[in-house]
């Protein structure tokens, strides 16, 4: 073990078995970590070849990182990969022009803002029951991915995507499974053999959504231009972003193009995830079940009261709240944040050096039982809003947390309340026993082998 003492570096994992570490992470990630976490503390040290390594795991350290000093740290080198992709959209820029971007963007996703694509969300979800039979076994990923996918287009581009126009969520798909085979180890050797088809299946997506993206943007600002445009998509009201005060104009044709291509990727997967691991939970603790739906009888009616959820009826649906929330603790999302330091800072009685990645693993903190009693208890009733003012903030940050935190926070919750509540007042979903359940931490945390379920409907 290297000691604070003899190298002043913070305790950690022996950097003489480089190889043990390198394979504990390539097998599980996630469980290599929490090993790490609970062996050495708030403040771990390890290397990756040259690379040093430094894992923050208390809540204050992690705030003083991403609220108070977040200016000494960028989001990393590892990025250049997704750059290409998503260009100078808010998940990939830096610095200055992130800020000045956030700053634009960040107004549109105002809750009263998105109010309106509630009815998006669950028109979506309702579609999707009408797909579904009495009896089935399915992947629910596979349906939560394409659902969460059709309310994002249809979000960000409104009227001018068709439901039966399925091109933009095809070159998507393939867009997304691509960028996920690079995050994977030696990913990067992919992009080295052109002639290999998951490239030209990707270039040629690629060129589709681009031209798509660049057709819409034009289409909505001629539709302004003639005063015609009344529907408030969020691609309409991004193009109209401008922020006097701080003497930002609106954004040129390709900024605008690079945010939508974000907003799409950014702003599926990660919710999906969320209700399948929800939808997971519940099949697994019936009396959680039973709660829930006798929440959404009581709101919504029984049997043939039932009605479609909405906006309004969100803040009345508190256990279903308590329920999406402890789900992002028990399988966060986004399961881990990385930084590197671009200055010398300081951490306890440390000094982390320039260069150095920090990570910071919401995985890690949502299983802590400093602040999570029996922190692997699926248990929504904990989250009470004494609890909620007591806790450290960053001990339960599914969505990261300031300049950089999640834009589409607002939109998150709306969109996985609301689902939950129309796909449960239909729906009893029973997990298939013969199913394996797993993680599979990417840069999200999906299900290994999807996630079959049984489909019961309530008559
Ligand atoms: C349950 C759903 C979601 C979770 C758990 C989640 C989580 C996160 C986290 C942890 C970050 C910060 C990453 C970091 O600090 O390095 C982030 C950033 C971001 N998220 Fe989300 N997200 C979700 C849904 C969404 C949705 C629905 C949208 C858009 C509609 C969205 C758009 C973004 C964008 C654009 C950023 C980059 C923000 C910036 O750097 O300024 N996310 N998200």
């Amino acid at each position: 073990m290297t000691t604070a003492s003899s190298i002043g570096y913070p305790p950690g994992p022996h950097s003489i078995l480089p190889n043990k570490l390198l394979r504990g992470f390539m097998h599980d990630p996630i469980k290599t970590l929490v090993a790490i976490a609970r062996t050495y503390g708030d403040i771990c040290h390890f290397k990756f070849g040259r690379q040093h390594i430094y894992l923050l795991n208390n809540p204050h350290y992690i705030e003083d990182v991403l609220i108070r000093n977040y200016k000494n740290f960028i989001k990393s080198r590892g990025l250049q990969v997704s750059k290409r992709l998503l260009g100078e959209g808010l998940v990939t820029s830096e610095g200055e022009y992130h800020d000045r971007q956030r700053r634009l963007i960040q107004p549109t996703f105002h809750p009263n803002r998105i109010k309106g694509y509630g009815n998006i969300m669950t028109s979506y979800a309702e579609r999707m029951c009408q797909r579904w039979e009495d009896g089935i076994t399915l992947d629910i990923h596979k349906e939560m991915m394409h659902v969460t996918l059709e309310i994002i287009s249809k979000a960000v581009l409104g009227s001018d995507v068709k439901p039966e126009d399925d091109e933009v969520g095809i070159a998507l798909e393939t867009c997304m499974e691509y960028f996920n085979r690079l995050q994977m180890p030696f990913g990067e050797l992919i992009e080295k053999i052109p002639i290999l088809p998951i490239n030209k299946g990707y270039q040629i997506a690629k060129k589709k959504l681009d031209s798509i993206v660049y057709s819409m943007i034009k289409e909505h600002r001629d539709k302004e231009n003639k005063g015609v445009h009344h529907e408030e998509d969020l691609l309409y009201t991004l193009l109209q972003a401008q922020d006097t005060e701080a003497g930002i104009g609106r954004m040129t044709d390709s900024q605008l193009k690079d945010e939508v291509m974000t907003i799409f990727l950014a702003g599926h997967e990660t919710t999906s995830n969320a209700l399948t691991w929800t939808f997971y939970l519940l099949s697994q603790h019936p009396t959680a079940e039973a709660r829930l739906y006798g929440e959404l009888c009581s709101v919504f009616g029984d049997k043939d009261a039932k009605r479609i959820p909405t906006v309004e009826d969100i803040p009345k649906l508190e256990y279903t709240e308590k329920v999406f929330r402890e789900s992002m603790r028990l399988y966060p999302p986004a399961w881990t944040i990385g930084r590197q330091a671009i200055a010398d800072y300081k951490v306890d009685k440390y000094v982390i050096p320039a260069g150095s990645i920090i990570l910071m693993s919401q995985y890690v903190m949502h299983h802590d039982s400093r602040y999570f009693s029996d922190p692997d208890l699926f248990y929504p009733d904990r989250w009470t809003k004494e609890a909620k003012l007591q806790l450290p903030r960053f001990s339960y940050f599914p969505f990261g947390g300031g300049i950089r935190g999640c834009v589409g926070e607002p939109f998150a919750w709306m969109e996985g309340i609301l689902l939950i509540a129309t796909l449960c007042q239909q729906w009893k979903m029973h997990h298939d026993p013969d199913h394996k359940v797993g993680l599979k931490p990417l840069i999200t945390l999906r299900p290994k082998y999807g996630m079959r379920m049984n489909l019961e409907h309530r008559k």
